[in-house]
């Protein structure tokens, strides 16, 4: 078990900036997240490992991938071997969980803030599809609409709601196992031992506490203050009955409570689960400590440090973006890694590293070996730009189609069954190692 601090600080709160220079240190919290900028004012890459030693991470190592091998059976996903998910609490916790036959619960969840999610927001859900895939779990998908309507003031109760609904669809159509995951909207599910739990927790947290992890102030709206409780107790399995089971008297049970959980994120979200370890033992019955896996950002289309923002079409492939729209946004937004000119481009070669069209492709191409082709060729300066972007244009058209094929098949009755709160049934590991 890791040694926490019960109040780690928050980088937002800690972010500041030199006058003298346009420099700013990389902050990151659940609503903003920015990787800072260089004297010059220019943005600066995201520097993981300093925030992971930061908020007392673990880096996901080769020993670990290693013994996922070796308890699963399976390959790791390619976003846990090229290190888009590079950080984690606890899963090795997991895995001698799965390793001995123990249940374990799956948790993720959306804020919905607008009607379409970019194909940054699809990356822990394709992961949480994946290891809801090979653990054979339970999975619960939250929706903070309550968030959405707290955190940004020109919001309507109606439209997160309704963005709510447009997002399940999407979420849906990553193709999650309808008898192993429940979808819910907080405006509609909370209340029972869910609101008992945000109840409990909220009377063992201060707002010291909260204002230690998300940097509030005085002025901030009591909703936001009392909000952390919710996406924190969504992490403990005693809040869903229907799926872990309840007491003979109707309580929250002893059972349930040891059902441990693994929550698939990127590491923005963070600062909510810090606290939810750092209280579970508080809770009646006391739980276990919640497991984290956390992913990078994918780098918006502007490039290292840029962020993929809702507001700004340009700066992110959107799930609903046509053919014609991702070849135009990539063609024209995508910062290149390559040389001013051709010829330049010729002498010097490009930098992969950089490059977005080749950073998407190293998340959406399966193939290694072409990976490595494309890196060295562009290095070298033989394969250009344009080409480069090619190839990637088609990648991503092939990603997005087959979502919005499998989006159309998504009806309102489809929607409805994810969405009602039911008994999941799931196997687990139909091997495990007796002790
Ligand atoms: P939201 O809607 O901001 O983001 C949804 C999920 O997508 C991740 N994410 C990204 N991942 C990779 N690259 C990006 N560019 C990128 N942008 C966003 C987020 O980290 C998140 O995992 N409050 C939450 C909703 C929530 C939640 C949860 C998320 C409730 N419970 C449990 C994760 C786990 C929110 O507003 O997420
Ligand atoms: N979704 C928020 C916005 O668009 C900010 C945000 C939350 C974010 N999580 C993120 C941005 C992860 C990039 C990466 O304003």
């Amino acid at each position: 078990m890791t040694n926490e601090p019960s109040e780690p600080p928050s980088v937002a709160a800690l972010a500041v900036t030199d006058t003298a220079t346009k420099a700013t240190e990389q902050a990151i919290d659940p609503w903003n997240v920015s990787a800072g900028t260089d004297e010059q004012g220019n943005a600066k890459e995201f520097d993981y490992a300093a925030i992971s030693k930061q908020w007392n991470t673990k880096l996901i190592d080769d020993e670990l991938l290693a013994r996922f091998t070796k308890v699963t059976g399976k390959e790791p996903h390619r976003w846990l071997k090229r290190g888009l998910f590079f950080s984690h609490r606890d899963f090795n916790e997991i895995l001698d969980c799965y390793e001995r036959g123990e249940t374990f619960m799956l948790y993720t969840g959306r804020g919905p803030s607008s009607g379409s999610m970019h194909i940054g927001h699809t990356i822990p859900f394709e992961f949480t599809k994946w290891l809801q895939d090979v653990f054979d779990v339970p999975l619960v998908i939250m929706l903070t609409d309550d968030e959405k309507f707290l955190f940004k003031n020109d919001l309507k109760i109606e439209d997160v709601r309704q963005f709510a609904r447009e997002n399940a669809k999407d979420i849906i159509a990553v193709g999650f196992d309808p008898k192993k995951t429940f979808i819910y909207m907080d405006t509609e599910y909370i209340g029972g031992h869910f609101y008992q739990n945000a109840l409990e927790f909220a009377r063992a947290v201060t707002f010291n506490q909260v204002r230690g992890a998300f940097g509030f102030d005085l002025s901030t709206n009591i909703g936001r203050i009392f909000f952390p409780a919710l996406q924190c107790v969504a992490a403990y399995p005693t809040s869903y009955p229907h799926i872990f089971g309840d007491d003979p008297a109707g309580n929250r049970s002893k059972k349930s409570s040891k059902i441990r959980c693994l929550i698939p994120c990127a590491i923005d979200q963070d600062p909510y689960f810090r606290l939810v370890r750092d209280n579970s033992h508080k809770m009646k019955p006391p739980i276990k400590k919640a497991a984290l896996i956390h992913s990078k950002f994918l780098t918006g289309l502007y490039g290292p440090g840029g962020k993929m923002s809702s507001s700004d079409p340009n700066s992110a492939i959107f799930m609903s973006d046509t053919a014609k729209q991702i070849e135009k946004k990539i063609n024209k937004h995508a910062f290149s890694g390559g040389q001013e000119t051709i010829e330049l481009h010729k002498e010097l070669g490009g930098n992969p590293d950089v490059d977005v069209a080749y950073q998407y492709l190293s998340y959406f191409d399966d193939d290694d070996a072409k990976l490595d082709e494309l890196a060295q060729q562009y290095r070298k300066g033989d394969l250009g730009t344009g080409a480069l972007k090619k190839i990637c244009v088609a990648k991503l058209q092939e990603y997005v189609k087959g979502y919005q094929d499998r989006r159309k098949e998504v009806t309102d009755d489809v929607l409805e069954a994810y969405m009602t709160p039911r008994e999941l049934k799931w196997e687990g590991n139909k091997n495990p190692v007796k002790p």
